[in-house]
């Protein structure tokens, strides 16, 4: 298949976070790889695979970079800061070569993707350029790669899902584990790059993602989180003859159903092609979360239209009124750009009332970064000036900041079932957990018997914007 060629053509012409599996360090391997993981939580499910390929030809992970021999970083393109951060990092690691002359340094995902081999002429800082169709070409690309030849593999497929190999759990709490449900995206919302950097959208054969679950389950992991651009428009069809169309409320009930003990997220849901199928299987399965990442993007019809999100203003509100007649108790999050294209005062004004209406739990805010190649970048003049985006910006965070404390403040009181994941971050004598709402919740660790992966009943005392805390009560 094409996605195992080394390009040999173009070769002529978070937020990182570094990981490693539990065990710092694995002494059966004497050549280590580090990798550092930058953008959405594909490309960390994606560093997953990558490790699984490595580890198959005998590479062990290491969390150290200095005792590597084999450095990859999984890149993000989605904003020009992401890749900004990126060049910094390369640039500390080609020092590292001084000391260690066989060195590789490999540049993974989407900005491999989208620079291609530009990276090798204009950067010098790397030796190999992999874009995320092409993993299973990283042996071969290394070995190309430590005989002096500078490797790209950035071809794109239709096809390749990954779905028959066992990705080496990284870093994980061994709680809650991420499944790649399909690769790509189809839509072309013209900010976006990435149906430039991840190609077409195919989704993985169900079967190998109920396989992956159970075993996940077997293994002791009580939560998955099923990952794609646009799971709402998942859609499977075997090449069986009779085979049933599997949709993405079909995969979320076969899901639910490996256990009751099993908790299922899933993310990112795009407002068009959310179903009521898909609602009512959310309201039938206890253990399927209420929450759902509905990113509006703008509360304007008219940028809405310019962004090409194929929705309108009314059309995203009748959803959200949808989702909470079939689940009255559902947490709803957003992604929300300010100041893009054309953007006036009274647009801007439209995403901070849609906002009001669609009362988001929390939201990620972002001011418009044009990308190169994009339909915007090529239709339309990034004329909002950068001091408005920025002001604009701070008043969407100031919105949200208020409307995260008054539904945080509604949980006041309120008990909730929740999954141990670990220690709070700040503070080793407590526990944190998420609602189902996927709102962060920490609590004391009252009860030495309680460990990690065990479901308690908590009850919600205090809260911040950001975190709730509470106390375990009996159920
Ligand atoms: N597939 C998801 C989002 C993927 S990218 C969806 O359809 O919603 C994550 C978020 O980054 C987007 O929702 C958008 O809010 C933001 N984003 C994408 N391109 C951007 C750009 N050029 N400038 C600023 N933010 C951008
Ligand atoms: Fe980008 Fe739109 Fe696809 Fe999301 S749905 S990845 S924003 S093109
Ligand atoms: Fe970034 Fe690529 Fe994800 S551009 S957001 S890492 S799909």
């Amino acid at each position: 298949m094409e996605q195992f060629l080394v390009d040999k053509t173009q070769d002529e012409s978070r937020q990182g976070e570094a990981y490693a599996p539990t065990h710092a360090r694995e002494a059966q391997y004497n050549r280590h790889f580090y990798i550092e993981s930058y953008g959405c939580q594909m490309n960390f499910a994606d560093s997953e695979v990558v490790a699984s390929i490595l580890q198959g030809e005998g590479f062990g992970a290491t969390r150290n970079v200095e005792e590597a021999d084999l450095i990859f970083i999984n890149t993000c393109s989605i904003r020009e800061k992401a890749e900004q951060t990126v060049r910094k990092r390369l640039t500390e690691f080609k020092k590292l070569k001084k000391n260690n002359k066989q060195l590789l340094i490999g540049v993974l995902g989407c900005m491999a993707e989208r620079l291609k081999s530009k990276f090798l002429e204009e950067e010098k800082l790397v030796d190999i350029v992999v874009g995320p169709d092409a993993y299973r070409s990283l042996p071969s690309l290394v070995m190309e790669a430590a005989g002096g030849q500078k490797a790209v593999n950035v071809l794109l497929s239709r096809e390749e899902t990954y779905a028959d190999i066992a990705p080496v759990r990284l870093d994980s709490n061994g709680v809650s584990a991420f499944v790649s449900i399909m690769r790509g995206c189809n839509n072309m919302c013209s900010f976006c790059v990435v149906p430039f950097t991840r190609g077409r959208e195919r989704s993985r054969d169900w079967k190998s993602i109920i396989e992956e679950c159970k075993d996940l389950f077997e293994k002791g992991y009580k939560e998955v989180t099923l990952l794609g651009q646009n799971v709402d428009s998942y859609y499977y069809t075997s090449t069986q003859p009779d085979a049933p169309v599997v949709t993405f409320a079909n995969l979320l009930e076969k899901v639910a159903q490996i256990s009751p003990n099993l908790l299922v997220r899933f993310s990112t849901s795009h407002p068009k092609d959310i179903t009521d199928e898909v609602l009512y299987t959310m309201a039938k399965y206890e253990n399927i979360c209420n929450y759902i990442h509905l990113p509006v993007q703008s509360g304007s019809s008219r940028i809405l239209q310019l962004m090409n999100r194929t929705y309108t203003r009314e059309w995203y509100m009748a959803k959200v009124d949808r989702i909470r007649s079939i689940i009255p108790d559902c947490g709803i999050s957003s992604d929300i750009i300010a100041g893009f294209c054309t953007e006036e005062e009274s647009d801007h004004e439209d995403t901070l009332s849609i906002m009001r209406y669609s009362k988001y739990d929390f939201s990620y805010m972002f001011f418009y970064s044009e990308r190169p190649g994009t339909l915007a970048a090529r239709r339309y003049q990034d004329d909002v000036p950068e001091k408005t985006k920025k002001r604009r910006l701070q008043e969407i965070v100031a919105l949200q900041n208020q409307l995260s404390l008054e539904s945080n403040q509604k949980e006041i009181g309120k008990k909730y079932k929740v999954l141990i994941e670990g220690d709070s971050k700040k503070n080793e004598q407590e526990w944190k957990a998420r609602t189902s709402h996927n709102k962060v919740v920490v609590f004391p660790k009252t009860n030495l018997s309680h460990k990690k992966g065990d479901f308690v009943t908590v009850q919600i005392t205090e809260c911040t914007q950001a975190t709730l805390r509470g106390e375990i009560v009996l159920s």
